[in-house]
């Protein structure tokens, strides 16, 4: 697509007629006078989704505990079914993917089984600004193992709210055991380099894992060619597969052997996993790190969804996030920057991810004056309004539209009406 953009309401209506993935919005639960801005938190209802989920419904009314075996075994084996759709988006082989828990529970289970301290080699690499769900499970991991995280968590300081590489490689000292990083940051989309930062780590034979929460569906990930230990990325964002949808944990086919940090019996093999003995014998590949009973519900919207990112092709969806982004971020330069708004993410495309990261010292109220206009976006403290028009459902309209609707607000002074007082989920 062209990157030249020109201002104008007629501009828009021009980029989406010409969209070739424009026909998938119409497969969304999208709201007549609201524009959602929010995918990059919870992504939208499909209708491919929600019939996904009927069906499974559908199942357990007429089958009730033989929901199990119908189809093959399909839903005891789900895991596997939607690690098959999956596998492409993050490239690697269906194998080394566990569909299970949160993305919480899958570092705690990831680290538990890397993670193993010697008198010289004890400590995890982080950074400080990834989404604190990491850091605070690897707290609690080296607290575990007997240390505190003032001296086991080593913590790489960011530069302007942005992480320099060099910065983190030059945290790998020859204590260190682990690293867990972002691929993509929650709040200023920056890209982290996996290949130069995992190259580096694999050199200083260093376990490396990476939080792909913000990356799967949003950005085009080969985790074969890096050869990272393992990764850990949620469904509820870009892949839409609902509210607390089930997680992701990839183990790299080269550590099947190790023993699981975290033994269930959903993990044990199958031939033995019904003789049920009281000895664990996990499955030699990611199905071992499977810890209990499938979470069926929570993962048959992912089952829809995630046909829909095969059907259109990741690197069509990532073209098109790129594009709509740029598009945003060319309008907030032309008509809002005079107005104190500046671009808080990474302008080169291969260091930004899929939201617009604007910033506004008066971002809070501004942000829920957008939800009193019918806007749906997201805010971070302190000053940080994040903007994810996706490829599956946004369309340039709605982003020329918003734009519009945002120079309103700080036109007309309305956010100095809103109290500072901040809501429980913002
Ligand atoms: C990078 C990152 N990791 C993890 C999570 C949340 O994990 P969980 O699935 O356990 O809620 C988020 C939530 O936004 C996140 O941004």
């Amino acid at each position: 697509m062209d990157q030249q953009f020109k201002d104008g309401s007629d501009f828009p209506i021009f980029l989406d007629n010409n969209d070739p993935l424009g026909h998938f919005r119409h497969r969304f639960y999208l709201k007549k006078d609201t524009i959602y801005m929010c995918g990059n938190s919870l992504g939208l209802a499909s209708r491919d989704a929600e019939a996904a989920i009927l069906k499974a419904m559908q199942k357990w009314k007429e089958e009730g505990v033989k929901i199990w075996n119908v189809d093959d075994n399909k839903y005891f084996l789900y895991s596997a079914e939607l690690a098959k759709i999956m596998s492409g988006l993050v490239g690697v082989d269906a194998d080394e993917i566990a569909v299970s828990a949160s993305t919480t529970v899958n570092i705690h289970q990831a680290v538990s089984t890397f993670y193993k301290p010697t008198k010289d080699r004890y400590k995890i690499l982080v950074d400080n600004i990834n989404f604190p769900t990491d850091k605070y499970a690897i707290d609690s991991q080296v607290r575990l193992k007997g240390y505190e995280p003032k001296e086991a968590v080593k913590i790489v300081k960011c530069r302007d709210s942005l992480m320099d590489e060099d910065d983190i490689i030059e945290a790998m000292t020859s204590d260190v055991a682990l690293i867990l990083l972002p691929t993509v940051y929650y709040r200023s989309a920056q890209i982290l380099n996996m290949a130069k930062v995992t190259k580096a780590a694999k050199s200083k034979g260093i376990i490396i894992g990476w939080d792909l929460s913000h990356a799967v569906g949003s950005i085009e990930i080969d985790l074969k060619s890096l050869d990272i230990d393992f990764a850990v990325w949620c469904t509820y964002k870009y892949l839409n597969g609902g509210p607390g949808s089930t997680s992701a944990l990839y183990i790299n086919r080269k550590h099947f052997k190790n023993l699981p940090g975290l033994a269930g019996w959903l993990g044990n093999k199958p031939e033995t996993q019904f003789q049920l003995l009281q000895d664990f014998d996990h499955q030699q590949d990611a199905n071992g790190w499977l810890i209990g009973t499938p979470h069926l519900l929570s993962m048959a919207g992912l089952e829809g969804s995630l046909k829909m990112f095969n059907e259109a092709g990741m690197a069509n969806l990532r073209k098109k996030s790129l594009h709509i982004t740029a598009y945003l971020m060319f309008l907030v330069d032309t008509k809002l920057a005079s107005y104190g708004f500046t671009i808080g993410n990474p302008r080169a495309d291969d260091k930004r991810g899929g939201h617009v990261c604007l910033e506004h010292d008066e971002g809070y109220r501004i942000s829920i004056a957008l939800k009193a206009r019918g806007v749906v976006p997201d805010f971070r403290d302190p000053n940080v309004i994040r903007l994810t028009p996706t490829a599956l459902y946004t369309s340039y309209e709605e982003v020329y539209e918003i734009v519009e609707i945002i120079l309103d607000i700080v036109k007309n002074e309305t956010y100095k009406k809103i109290s500072q007082k901040r809501n429980l989920v913002v």
